[in-house]
């Protein structure tokens, strides 16, 4: 029997069009689904948004819309993105749909509930809007949300708390094992520091009067679901959890996140599920943030980076190809339109496009039948690099053997040869196409459009149409 295989991204906040960054997430963890479908892994791969926030009524007021327009509007750019970038997503999830999400949001809070992990308390707090989260004093620099640069409201209500406390050194000690497995190690490092300074509980509703929309809690209509069992729960609830459970067989996977959901996904989340009797996630991802010319991407420093702009004009594989080599996976990245173009010209228009086209141009005209390519070798390391989450290192494996192929050529003069011994300059290229093969076969999980072509050409023994067309 294969393997299960259970991927999810982060579900996005629909305030804004998708950026980058955003791009970034998906694309690593469509990266990871692709590879473990190839591997022969029953895989589903899960991601949609966080609809149920203030976020997006503020979003919408701001421009005069109706909120319930704008949300759709911004959700169908973000399913736009994934087709353009050719996400391959089993699932899209929505926090405001009442029949796939809420059902199992609201038996997760009763599972809770009938633990006793969840009670009703009085409860004042500093509330950032910007965060929809309470802050704690720690959190301000001079008294304001360092994020935000906002003074916190100060806010007094009834809230329901989970009580997180209690788990904390049951995360620690499965996070310590690896058991759930953080990754990179900085990052595990940095949650268990944060939990040997002990977890505190957490405000796990809000009267239903200050929330615009969310899920009611269930058997007290006063108050509305908090984030955390509003969100959280999206990965669960997407399996069928609380209504059939039809998927639930995939449930423990990964999950896919940038540095600032750490401590949601790796101990609030894992508190829930220990309260609930669930398995927990098997490992967290933990990717850093991208930035435009050194600074975080802003709408006031005008460099937010379009992921559909840059789709347009160089298309989806070019897009995928800078975020897997040139971001690390690990740590903060950078891309502007000009590095981008740079690595475009410079390693797909000039190195893998200019590969193909002198490969399959000599075998089209040297060659009487396509190339056998039935054996197959893989390339050292590549695979390694993925399964270790280093796309980076695993694009830079292939993107060695391009340049190695193009010195081959080089040396080996095949179009001089050909006119001299016409058998050892079909083996020269009949090897090249060999490689060619090895080459497009690693890039599936990565580009999966250009490997495609590149198969094909190899089948037809045709020179296809430009790859990778120059920009001037
Ligand atoms: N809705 C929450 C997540 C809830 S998951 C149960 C959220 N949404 S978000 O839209 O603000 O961010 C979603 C993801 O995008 C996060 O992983 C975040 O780290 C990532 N990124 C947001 N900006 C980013 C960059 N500039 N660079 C890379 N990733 C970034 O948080």
């Amino acid at each position: 029997m294969s393997k299960t295989f259970y991927i999810t991204t982060p579900i996005f906040y629909p305030n804004a069009k998708p950026h980058i960054g955003h791009a970034y997430t998906i694309t690593i963890s469509d990266i990871l689904a692709r590879y473990h479908r190839l591997i022969g892994d029953d895989t589903y791969f899960l991601s949609g948004t966080d609809e149920n926030t203030e976020k997006v009524a503020h979003a919408a007021r701001e421009l005069g819309e109706d909120p319930q327009t704008y949300l759709d509007d911004i959700v169908e750019q973000f399913k736009a993105l994934y087709t353009n970038l050719n996400i391959s997503n089993d699932q899209f999830i929505r926090t405001t749909d009442k029949n796939i999400h809420w059902p199992g949001a609201q038996e997760l809070w009763r599972r809770l509930a009938v633990k006793g992990d969840i009670a009703k308390k009085s409860y004042s707090g500093l509330y950032c809007t910007g965060h929809e989260t309470f802050l704690t004093e720690k959190d301000l620099v001079n008294g304001k949300c360092p994020d935000h640069d906002e003074k916190p409201e100060l806010v007094e209500e009834e809230n329901y708390f989970f009580n997180l406390s209690k788990y904390t050194e049951q995360i620690k000690q499965k996070i310590e094992s690896d058991e759930l497995h953080i990754i990179p190690k900085t990052r595990k490092n940095e949650i268990l520091s944060l939990l040997s300074s002990g977890l505190e509980d957490i405000s796990f509703s809000r009267p239903r009067d200050k929330m615009t929309s969310g899920i009611p809690v269930p058997g007290d209509e006063t108050q509305k679901m908090y984030v955390w069992c509003d969100a959280l729960s999206n990965y669960i609830t997407a399996l069928g959890f609380g209504r059939g459970e039809e998927l639930m067989h995939y449930w423990p996977g990964m999950h896919v996140i940038g540095k600032d959901i750490l401590r949601f996904h790796a101990a609030i989340w894992p508190g829930m599920l220990l309260s609930a009797g669930l398995p927990l996630p098997q490992a967290i991802l933990v990717h850093g943030f991208i930035t435009s010319g050194g600074r975080k991407m802003s709408k006031t420093l005008g460099n937010v980076i379009d992921p559909q702009e840059l789709i347009d004009e160089y298309g989806a594989d070019a897009v995928r190809y800078y975020l897997a080599r040139h971001v690390s996976s690990f740590e903060d990245g950078d891309v502007t339109k000009e590095s981008f173009k740079e690595a475009y010209n410079a390693n797909l228009a000039n190195g893998l496009g200019n590969l193909v086209a002198r490969i399959m141009k000599m075998a089209e005209s040297y060659l009487d039948n396509p190339v056998d390519v039935s054996t197959f070798r893989e390339l050292s390391g590549v695979n390694n690099h993925t399964e270790n989450f280093e796309f980076n290192r695993a694009m830079d494996n292939i993107w060695f053997h391009v340049k190695e192929m193009d010195e081959f050529i080089q040396t080996d003069k095949p179009f001089k040869l050909i006119k001299i011994n016409k058998v050892a300059a079909q083996k020269r290229v009949t090897y090249y196409v060999q490689e060619l093969n090895r080459i497009a076969v690693h890039l599936k999980p990565f580009l999966p459009e250009t490997s495609e072509k590149i198969i094909k050409a190899i089948s037809e023994n045709k020179m296809p149409e430009a790859l990778f067309p120059r920009k001037d």
